[in-house]
Formats: structure tokens, sequence, C-alpha cells
């Protein structure tokens, strides 16, 4: 199974603050819709407290949380990186889709990055995407710059995979 990350990154890594998104591109998330729909999914409890109308349709939910006692509709929780993957055997994708803590537990087992950078700073950000190293990942697909016509946000994507077979597996 392949593991990917989706992430939108500001130009210093940052993608959160106070529990929710820098911003909401709406060509970005047609593209996660696009990209993510029929896999498995994999968020962090906060990330799915975050969402607006709960568990994300015709995608496989799992949710990361400690709380062993936690259930949560249209979602399989579990409560180890491990479990998640395993939770999404059956499936060809498992996207991680965040947050903070989460990317930080996958990124030494995943295969790509699926990266859209904005390119702002934004003030007071409190999440951020793990530095990655780039010798690890090379970047083989890179869009052209797009607008955000709604923020006027100027943003590109960016596909980055492995450069050689170093990727932990989960026993
Ligand atoms: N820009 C983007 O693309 C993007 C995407 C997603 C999220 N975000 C942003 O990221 C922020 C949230 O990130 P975050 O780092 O604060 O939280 P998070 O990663 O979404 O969730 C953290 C929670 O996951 C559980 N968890 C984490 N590691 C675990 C492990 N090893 N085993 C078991 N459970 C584990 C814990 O849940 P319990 O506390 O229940 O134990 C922990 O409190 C928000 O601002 C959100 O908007 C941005």
């Amino acid at each position: 199974m392949e593991i990917a990350i989706i992430v939108a990154i500001d130009q210093q890594r940052a993608i959160g603050k106070d529990g929710d998104q820098l911003a909401y591109i709406s060509g970005d998330l047609k593209r996660f819709k696009q990209l993510t729909t029929g896999n498995a999914i994999v968020m962090g409890r906060k990330t799915f407290e975050a969402l607006p109308k709960g568990a994300l349709p015709n995608r496989l939910n799992i949710v990361v949380s400690r709380n062993k006692d936690l259930q949560l509709p249209g979602c399989i929780v579990v409560s180890s990186t491990e479990e998640a993957v395993e939770a999404a055997r059956e499936y060809r994708k498992l996207f991680v889709i965040g947050g903070g803590e989460i990317y930080k537990a996958f990124l030494p087992y995943s295969d790509t990055l699926h990266l859209t950078v904005i390119h702002h700073n934004f003030e007071g950000a409190d999440t951020w995407f793990p530095e990655w190293s780039a010798q690890e990942w090379h970047c083989t697909e890179k869009s052209e710059v797009l607008t955000d016509e709604k923020s006027g946000l100027l943003y590109h994507y960016e596909i980055l995979v492995r450069t050689s077979q170093v990727r932990l597996t989960f026993s």
C-alpha cells in the first residue's frame, strides 16, 4: 500500500492556527477531494474535530487518538499509527491528511508528498509540517503558479517522492 501525505504549507511550512487551517483555497480543496476520494485517509483527533461536517464521504476515515473509548460517527478510531495502517490494509492508498503530530509520525513511513505551497507567511501560525531532507525527497512534478480568486493568494502544487528505498515499514 502506498502511503501519501497531502498538506498545504506556507513559505515557512506552517499549516495551522488555533485548530484551523491557514487558508481555504477552493482549487486546493477540489484537488484534495479528487486525490483522496475512494481511498483511505488518516488524521489526528484534533484535525477530525475541525472538520465542519465530520467524516469525509466516500473515503475510509481513520482517526488516531490515545483515548481508547473514543467513538466518532463514520470513522474507525485507532490508537497508534501501526493500527491505522492495518485498518487501511484493503486499500491501495492511504492518504495522511494531518495535522502536525500525525504528519510528523507518518513522514518516515511515507512514499509520496503532495504539497500545496502557499506563497505567503501567515502571522501567528502555531502548527508546522516537519522539515524533510532534500536528499531523501525529490520533486517529480511542479505546477505553474496559480491564484486563488477569493483571497488573492498565490500557490502551486508539488509532488515529491523518495529518492531511495529508505522508507521505514510498519512491522
Ligand atoms: N494545512 C494542512 O494541510 C492541514 C491539514 C490538517 C490539519 N491542519 C491543521 O493542523 C492543526 C492540527 O494539528 P495538531 O498537530 O494540533 O493535531 P492532530 O495531529 O490533528 O491531532 C493530534 C491528536 O492526534 C492524536 N495522536 C497524535 N499522535 C498520536 C499517536 N502516536 N498515537 C495515538 N494518538 C495520537 C492525539 O489525540 P488525543 O488527544 O485524542 O489522544 C493528539 O492530540 C490544525 O490547526 C489544523 O487545521 C492543517
